[in-house]
């Protein structure tokens, strides 16, 4: 992990550097196996209380396109998607997230996948007929922090949409874009989604060094999942891209119209992490959900790390608008692979909300002021 003192900052107030391997007090160990080669986020299957309600939010008022559903479940897609779906909802008694699932290379990946959870003594399970419809071969796994991971190559081919202009909306969301999970302590996941092979793109840190969330890929965006420091392992939220900032615009008119502004928790903003343009959305179970667009390509080996100071206060929002708390504080449950929810445990380091928020003149918008605008209180 590189020091403060040996990254550069830029003019825009961010630090870069090259990415290092992450130091961390609870390593877990690399193993032997290599890992299976992802491609991407695929999808996520969450467990919704309503599916009514839920097909609601996600059909009639974000637009997604249904590929397939039955009595007790939706499968989802977003426009550019050529797999059978990017989202699937699955009526259940406790509202929580089943699988966060990767797509990898070739089929041969999957052995790999049960090589490298089998070494790490994790609970690994591989279906030749896939757990889901237009899904085949695949392996679950729950992973050392606790999380329901998913790994598949075959899926059934669908339509893309993208050129079907006649059924878009003008909040039309094209693709997933990433994960974001919630863990106690972020060097030690960072460590293994290195091993896993995800490359850092961005973090918070603060000067002595202790990491409050990172930001990793295997695509060439600047990610596929993001770790956030807290009590985990839950979910913090899924991500849909659209093609411009219009279109997120788009959606916050049309929940106010609809007299759903309680659904939008929190902007739309800029983000300073990732560059991107965001919007918060609350499903009706509660299950957090990004709308973003125009973050940049990390493609290259050499791809910068940005590191942002933790008391920066325009890193969550470049405007420097305040993060309300229940971002940090609240988040979905996750599954193991019997369908029981998984104990939550406590963070272990300082926490990003408790460092950043209240009457502490910690955040500030100039690096040489230890004060901020309106944005760094609530
Ligand atoms: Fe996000």
């Amino acid at each position: 992990m590189t020091k403060r003192t040996d990254m550069t900052r830029t003019s825009a107030g961010y630090f870069v550097s090259q990415e290092t391997g992450i130091a961390t007090d609870n390593p877990i160990a690399t193993p032997q196996s290599s890992p299976p080669d992802i491609l991407r986020c695929a999808y996520m299957e969450l467990v919704v209380t309503d599916l009514a309600a839920s097909r609601e939010f996600y059909v009639d008022v974000l637009g997604l396109y249904v590929t397939e559903e039955d009595e007790n479940t939706l499968y989802l897609r977003s426009t550019e998607e050529f797999i059978h779906h990017n989202l699937v909802l699955r009526k259940g008694e406790v509202a929580a997230v089943a699988a966060f699932s990767y797509r990898v290379r070739s089929p041969e990946e999957l052995d790999k996948a049960v090589a490298f959870y089998t070494e790490l003594g994790c609970d690994v399970r591989r279906n030749p007929d896939g757990f889901v419809k237009g899904v085949g071969d695949s392996v679950r796994v729950v992973d050392p922090l606790g999380f329901p991971y998913e790994f598949f190559y075959q899926s059934d081919h669908v339509e893309r949409m993208s050129w079907r202009y006649d059924l878009h909306i003008p909040g039309e969301l094209v693709r997933l874009d990433h994960f974001n999970q919630v863990t106690p302590d972020v060097p030690r996941a960072v460590k293994y989604m290195q091993d896993l092979g995800f490359r850092v793109t961005e973090d918070i840190q603060d000067e002595e060094g202790t990491v409050y969330a990172a930001w990793m890929r295997r695509k060439s965006t600047v990610h596929d999942t993001a770790m956030t420091g807290g009590d985990g392992p839950r979910m913090h939220h899924v991500c849909f891209a659209t093609h411009e900032k219009h279109n997120i615009l788009s959606i916050c008119d049309k929940l106010g119209a609809l007299r759903r502004s309680d659904s939008i928790e929190r902007g739309p903003g800029r983000h300073g992490v990732s560059n991107a343009f965001y919007l918060y959305l609350r499903d009706p179970d509660g299950h957090r959900v990004e709308v973003y667009t125009q973050d940049y390509y990390t493609g290259d080996p050499d791809n910068p790390v940005i590191t942002w100071d933790v008391h920066d206060n325009q890193r969550r929002d470049w405007w420097g608008n305040p993060v309300v708390p229940s971002w940090y504080t609240d988040a979905s449950l996750v599954l193991d692979l019997d369908g029981s929810p998984q104990p939550v445990h406590a963070r272990t380091d300082d926490s990003e909300m408790a460092v950043t928020i209240g009457a502490d003149g910690f955040s500030y918008t100039r690096a040489d002021e230890n004060e901020g605008k309106l944005g760094n209180q609530l």
